[in-house]
């Protein structure tokens, strides 16, 4: 099989080891840093797969420029960096890594949550600092979890998770979906279903799980974060741009709301002004999915999909499968 695939970015082993097996030619980007969109441009081209990272935009003019394409394997379970119209367009499969990642995300966001309601960084900053002077009644008070209302913005596979977790804390759960009732968190854990109004309303800690689309951009904005309570808490591990982040800047810094864990950025990796000198935020590099075994798992599918594809069959967890329609 002379296949030629090429890895925009060095991930763990496993995942090329099989790629290896499987095609002729498996380069990768050897450098510690992302391909510019340049780079990256000269790289796809004569390729029968990439394998890419969410921080490559895969964008229509570069998907054009892959003549012999067959098949895009994103290295994450969203998939906003690429266009995926112009790759079904072109015939071009696109996967993503669902379902491996979804206990790390969830895990992340309740790390987040946790951080943020005890102050633990800021905690953690000034003890370094040398500037614990002994325990004090009045000392970075914090907010309780213990039977709290969880408001869960997207409740698919990460939300149901997070979700989930809140069990050893006796939450009450409401959520939003853009699809289906969950029936499971109905059932099993008496969640809600409400309007987004109600839940940013109700909530003591909001998370958010949706995908980024043109329908989810700002979905949390001024408006949204007035509506919040004023102890109320919001956690991001989905997409940065799902959160008016100017906005919420000023709901953090006029104490509109009481904080915010984050581990995605609007302008991902730079921050929009102001956030980083806000006390109330704690701030993660994106790292939903970075466990050892979360890494790994994603690695193995990310190749086990392009070898799918490659050898004609169809990946269940492929994005656009109206291409295998003219497979024929
Ligand atoms: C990470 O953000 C992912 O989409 O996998
Ligand atoms: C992603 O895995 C989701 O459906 O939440």
């Amino acid at each position: 099989m002379s296949s030629n695939a090429f890895i925009t970015r060095q991930i763990p082993e496993e995942g090329i080891t099989l790629l290896k097996k499987f095609c002729q030619t498996v380069e990768m980007n050897p450098y510690d840093r992302p391909l510019t969109y340049y780079e990256l441009l000269k790289q796809v081209k004569g390729r029968d797969a990439i394998l890419t990272m969410l921080s490559d935009k895969i964008d229509a003019h570069l998907i054009h420029e892959a003549k012999g394409l067959k098949v895009i394997a994103n290295y994450a379970v969203g998939y906003d960096n690429i266009d995926i119209n112009a790759a079904t367009e072109k015939g071009i499969v696109v996967t993503n890594t669902p379902g491996v990642l979804t206990d790390s995300t969830a895990d992340m966001a309740w790390a987040l949550l946790f951080s943020v309601a005890r102050r633990i960084i800021e905690g953690d900053k000034l003890t370094r600092a040398g500037k614990f002077t002994g325990w004090a009644p009045m000392f970075l008070l914090g907010g309780d979890i213990i039977g709290r209302t969880l408001g869960i913005i997207g409740a698919g596979r990460i939300g149901t998770a997070m979700a989930m977790r809140s069990r050893g804390w006796n939450m009450k759960i409401l959520y939003t979906t853009q699809g289906n009732r969950n029936v499971l968190l109905e059932e099993k854990f008496g969640a809600k279903r409400v309007e987004l109004e109600t839940l940013l309303r109700e909530s003591d800690f909001i998370s958010i799980h949706t995908p980024f689309s043109e329908k989810t951009k700002h979905l949390m904005s001024a408006k949204e974060f007035s509506l919040m309570k004023r102890t109320a808490y919001l956690i991001n591990t989905a997409r940065g741009a799902v959160i008016d982040e100017v906005a919420l800047v000023s709901a953090l810094r006029n104490r509109q709301i009481a904080g915010a864990g984050l581990d995605v950025y609007e302008d991902e990796p730079k921050l929009k002004p102001g956030l980083a000198e806000l006390d109330n935020v704690v701030l993660a590099p994106h790292l939903g999915s970075a466990t050892i075994e979360t890494r790994t798992r994603m690695s193995i599918m990310a190749a086990e999909s392009i070898i799918t594809v490659l050898s004609k069959r169809k990946p269940e967890n492929c994005v656009n499968p109206v291409v295998f329609t003219s497979w024929v």
